[in-house]
């Protein structure tokens, strides 16, 4: 679009409207003209000009008065003023001209070739301002558009870095936690069928025992590891229900009893009624399999633990509470990262992987709650997971 610049010339008079207009139509410019001060606050108003002439002497509202309005207004405050008149013979009105916000003077009769000149200037100035501001807002989105990519270069890195430690994670599992049992079952099952005549029957018991224990422990972290790596690319549905909370937590009791029995641990459910939830029932099956895990295993001999829920904040809130060992305080900021949460035996010695916990924290927050523990060290803890209730509707 070609743009044309707009001067503004403002006189009472008629014929000095015709000689400026005269004068300056071999520009290639936009002249807007006003007869009175009224006429050009609205030009002033509606237009963008580069340069403003104004005749100094008219009635009503004075050149002087008009400039003032023009300073004071956001739209035009830089806009050039000159002044005309047939009296600026004396500094006092020159003064006068600057303070009300004039940048230049011209004498009436004016000189066209000195009104042209100094025009141009002005014109030249007005394209230099506007080629600026152009070249700013450019820069400005450019600087935009940058920090844009930065932040997003930022939010790969660091899912990369977090993809890089899921796999570190991954094969760290793969290489040691899920050796150790099969070490366990293909050594002792081995010794029991090559050796059979020479082992005791109390010895022989002792080692399907281990066996036993190796493979429910390779079984249950086989469990975990494939869930969470399912989880991990994104091959997990998410299928929230509404089921009874209270009916889960009691099917995972019995599931786990036996495990407890062993240890003499005790597992007690305080629900007395329904807790209706609205939540995909696989995980939160996992969350508890593991929370009641870990209490069991982190709880000493003739001990028990509850596992009960209290409704906070439009939530349902769901914890198990035991009795065992406990969390040091600088430890409990490490749990839930898999960068930090680390595994650490059992009261009996019990190993573990340190994945739990972080499948359960991606769970709890696939189902829109949060994950934390209260614990205090030596006396017990008490993890508490979040989830949504069953709401009329759902
Ligand atoms: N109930 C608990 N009491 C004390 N410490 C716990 C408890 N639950 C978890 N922890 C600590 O958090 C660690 C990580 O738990 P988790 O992610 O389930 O891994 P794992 O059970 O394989 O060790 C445990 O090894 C233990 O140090
Ligand atoms: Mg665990």
């Amino acid at each position: 679009m070609d743009f044309k610049q707009k001067i503004l010339i403002v006189d009472d008079k008629s014929a000095n409207l015709f000689a400026l207009e005269q004068v300056l139509q071999v520009l290639d410019v936009n002249l807007v003209k006003a007869s009175n001060g009224n006429d050009a606050l609205i030009a002033i108003l509606n237009h963008d000009f580069a340069l403003a002439i104004l005749d100094v002497q008219m009635p009503d509202m004075d050149g002087y008065e008009l400039a003032e309005f023009i300073r004071s207004e956001e739209k035009s405050k830089f806009l050039p003023v000159i002044f005309l008149s047939a009296v600026f013979s004396d500094d006092f009105h020159v003064f006068k001209g600057y303070q009300a916000g004039a940048v230049d003077f011209i004498t009436k009769p004016f000189n066209p070739e000195i009104l042209l000149s100094k025009v141009e200037i002005f014109l030249k100035l007005d394209r230099q301002k506007r080629e600026l501001n152009l070249q700013n807002a450019l820069l400005e989105k450019e600087i935009f558009e940058r920090k844009k990519i930065e932040q997003s270069l930022r939010e790969s890195e660091q899912k990369l870095q977090e993809l890089n430690k899921t796999k570190d994670k991954f094969f760290s599992i793969l290489a040691h936690d899920l050796r150790n049992p099969f070490n366990t079952i293909m050594g002792f099952s081995e010794l029991l069928l090559t050796q059979k005549e020479f082992i005791p029957q109390d010895k022989a018991d002792h080692f399907y025992k281990l066996i036993n224990d190796a493979s429910k422990s390779a079984f249950s972290l086989l469990s975990n590891l494939l869930e969470w790596s399912r989880s991990q690319t994104g091959n997990i549905s998410f299928m929230p229900i509404p089921f009874n909370m209270a009916e889960i937590v009691s099917e995972s009791i019995k599931l786990l009893e036996a495990t407890a029995a062993k240890k003499t641990i005790k597992l007690i459910s305080e629900f007395s009624e329904r807790v209706d939830v609205y939540a995909d029932m696989n995980m939160i099956t996992t969350i508890l399999r593991n929370l009641i895990s870990n209490a069991i295993k982190f709880s000493f001999e003739e001990s028990y633990i509850t596992i009960g829920s209290e409704k906070q904040n439009g939530m349902v809130h769901i914890f198990v509470k035991d009795n065992g060992i406990g969390l040091k305080e600088e430890d409990v900021g490490k749990l839930f990262r898999i960068d930090t949460n680390k595994s650490t035996p059992g009261t009996q010695n019990e190993t573990g992987t340190g994945l739990g916990l972080i499948l359960c924290k991606e769970f709890v927050e696939r189902n829109g709650g949060k994950i934390w523990v209260e614990s205090i060290y030596k006396q017990g803890s008490k993890f508490i997971f979040s989830v949504p209730p069953k709401i009329s509707g759902n």
